[in-house]
């Protein structure tokens, strides 16, 4: 049994997971505090972080049912992401666990949203290729073991999660952008502004999404103000068209180079309906398995961070307690 805590970014997260098992996943977003400001502010985030991590965690340890003691480790995300942010999760962590002379596993944010896949309802095994398109991140994984993953392709500038934020801030949709957009698309017509599917003609399976950002801006500016206040829907739908028709355009590359027999989606982005429709219509044209985790498994938490650290080797007490957070992910540093 695995408590975890997850503290990268705007979300404060704790589980308490028992193998494939999720006993408990407690989030509490602080979107409401950031909304004001069209986005996280980082300081903000770490004092938010500070205020709420104990009574966050004593949640998951009762709604678990279980004591601190009765823990195998403490696991904790160790970055990447906000180094304020991590900083407190992971001096949270190293307290707990060394109160209860427990060991300490360290979990990569990244793997967490692939290692989401591996918990109930429906937890699959490797090898499969996972989409991980959050507020922070787009990569294509190649999934070959539970303890690692092969970035193939990554966003070469902004994330897909970041694109949602900036283009729903654009048009006054609020914080986070991803659902605000998706709420807004539903009104609208995804044909009827023409916005450029970037890298859709570039063989590799990298992304870029600062381009869509920049025409948004200078469509918005020809429309004025009244006109794009009338065209919102419109523009929510085409805008989510592009971000979705990239996604699955390097989807498509990435099984086209073969191998693939199951596609799984993680991250924030993962929620998004459009995608997940357009994936499976990919993978039943393609017939191979497709894996849609909850929406609640798919934006931050901390049981997908317990299902990473099941996989990583412990640090026995007292070992970590020289330990650090990284605000850079390991496996992007390529
Ligand atoms: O994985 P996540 O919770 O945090 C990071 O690791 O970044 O992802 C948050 C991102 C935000 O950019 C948010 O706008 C986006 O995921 N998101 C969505 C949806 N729900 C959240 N994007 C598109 N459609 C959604 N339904
Ligand atoms: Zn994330």
């Amino acid at each position: 049994m695995i408590l975890a805590l997850e503290t990268s970014c705007d979300d404060t997260c704790a589980a308490v997971v028992d193998g494939p098992r999720i006993l408990s996943n407690v989030v509490s977003s602080q979107a409401s505090f950031h909304e004001q400001y069209g986005g996280v502010v980082p300081e903000v985030a770490s004092r938010h972080h500070l205020q709420l991590v104990n009574a966050v965690t004593d949640a998951a340890l009762s709604q678990a049912g279980a004591e601190l003691s009765q823990v195998d480790a403490v696991a904790v995300t160790q970055g990447p992401g906000l180094i304020g942010a991590l900083l407190v999760g992971m001096s949270t962590a190293k307290a707990l666990a060394s109160a209860v002379r427990k060991p300490l596993i360290p979990a990569d944010h990244l793997h967490g949203h692939v290692a989401a896949n591996f918990l109930e309802p429906d937890p699959i095994d490797p090898p499969f290729l996972c989409l991980v398109a959050s507020g922070g991140h787009t990569l294509l994984a190649g999934v070959s073991d539970h303890s690692s993953f092969e970035t193939l392709g990554q966003t070469l500038d902004d994330a897909a999660g970041e694109a949602f934020d900036k283009g729903a801030r654009l048009l006054g949709l609020g914080y986070p952008g991803g659902p605000a957009i998706q709420r807004a698309a539903q009104e609208g017509d995804p044909a009827a502004f023409g916005f450029p599917v970037a890298m859709s003609r570039d063989p590799g399976l990298d992304f870029s999404f600062s381009g869509l950002k920049t025409a948004l801006v200078y469509r918005v500016r020809e429309l004025g103000e009244e006109r794009t206040a009338a065209s919102v829907p419109d523009l929510a739908a085409s805008y989510q068209r592009a971000i979705v028709d990239q996604l699955v355009v390097k989807l498509e590359r990435a099984l086209d180079r073969g191998g693939w027999g199951v596609v799984a989606l993680g991250g924030g982005v993962a929620a998004n309906v459009e995608l997940r429709e357009r994936a499976g219509q990919l993978c039943e044209a393609r017939e191979i398995g497709l894996k849609l985790v909850p929406l609640e498994l798919c934006t931050d938490n901390a049981a997908m961070i317990a299902a990473a650290a099941a996989h990583t080797e412990p640090i026995p007490y007292p070992d970590y307690l020289t330990f650090d957070a990284s605000a850079q992910a390991a496996n992007l540093a390529v």
